[in-house]
């Protein structure tokens, strides 16, 4: 996974998104930060803290319908102790996005209450949508813009390419300036976001990559890995994920010429498998090991 490190590297970009960032927070009154509910901790970036200064923020988990319920639970909990409003969430049926207006508001109560005592009653509450590639940002904007029935606007006087959306009577969401990225220092992360399908294929190795998440899955998500490719616990223990890789091509008849096992097909079957959830509802950063999380 060593190729990892040098395709996540951007720093150029990272400091033109910090600029802009920076240059719109006087524009907003809070951040909502889109992570993924199946890698919270993977997918924030670890920058983000600093760039955002002291701005009110809340969590989005959004994705939370391929995730595990629970640990998801334990993630809104986590949050909230450290002070961060969290809403868990799923673009693709709409769950949970009722959320959102309600958890901004009572995030931003005392200032709507010195608002309304200044005579600003009704005053647009702005908030900004920041988040890495493929966390479901735009999917969010387009539910929220949606499900309010609300057009996209272009104001004027603000940097073009910002858009703003109105996504309801008194409420605005702002699309993040630019591209924020993960935590390019960290392998685990960066496999776990390859793991979800976060980092393009084309560049990765899907053999090496299979056998990393059923290694994974085997040490975490026994019973679920097993259930699906109809394997038994004592047989995997101990192996090397290409050995998996290899049981899981012979259980599903992966063959090619000369009887030997298509471990091509039978990588590309896990990891379609992971990411759509077949192989079920699976947490990859837990709560347990991630408490030093900060946003
Ligand atoms: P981004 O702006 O942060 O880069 O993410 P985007 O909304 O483009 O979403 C990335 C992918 O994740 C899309 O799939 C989108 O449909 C999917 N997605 C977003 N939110 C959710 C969710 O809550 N649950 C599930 N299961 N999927 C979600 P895609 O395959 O890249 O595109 P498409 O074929 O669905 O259009």
């Amino acid at each position: 996974m060593e190729e990892l490190k040098s395709i996540q590297w951007y720093p150029g970009h990272m400091t033109r998104t910090k600029r802009k960032i920076e240059s719109q927070l006087k524009l907003i009154d809070a951040v909502a930060i889109i992570l993924d509910a199946r890698v919270p901790y993977s997918s924030c970036n670890p920058d983000l803290r600093s760039i955002i200064n002291n701005k009110p923020r809340m969590v989005v988990l959004n994705k939370s319908d391929m995730a595990d319920s629970n640990e998801t639970k334990k993630w809104i909990k986590l949050f909230k102790e450290k002070g961060i409003p969290a809403v868990s969430l799923d673009c693709k049926s709409g769950r949970g996005l009722n959320m959102f207006i309600p958890t901004v508001k009572e995030l931003l109560a005392d200032k709507i209450k010195s608002w309304e005592e200044k005579g600003m009653t009704g005053r647009t509450i702005k908030v900004m949508v920041v988040g890495i590639p493929n966390v479901g940002k735009s999917s969010f904007i387009n539910r929220m813009a949606k499900q309010n029935r609300a057009k996209v606007e272009d104001r004027p006087g603000v940097t073009r390419g910002n858009q703003w959306f109105t996504i309801g009577k008194g409420f605005d969401l702002l699309d993040t300036p630019g591209v924020l990225w993960h935590r390019f220092d960290d392998k685990q992360v960066g496999e776990k976001l390859a793991y979800i399908g976060s980092i393009k294929d084309e560049i990765l190795d899907t053999e090496h990559l299979a056998g990393r998440l059923l290694e994974y899955l085997r040490d975490n998500n026994t019973e679920q890995l097993c259930a699906r490719y109809k394997l038994i616990p004592e047989d995997i223990s101990g192996l090397e994920g290409y050995d998996i890789l290899e049981l899981v091509g012979k259980k599903r008849g992966m063959l090619i010429s000369g009887g030997e096992i298509n471990t091509e097909r039978a990588a590309l079957t896990v990891l379609d498998e992971f990411r759509s959830a077949t192989l079920g509802k699976i947490t990859l950063d837990k709560t347990e090991d991630c408490t030093d999380v900060k946003i």
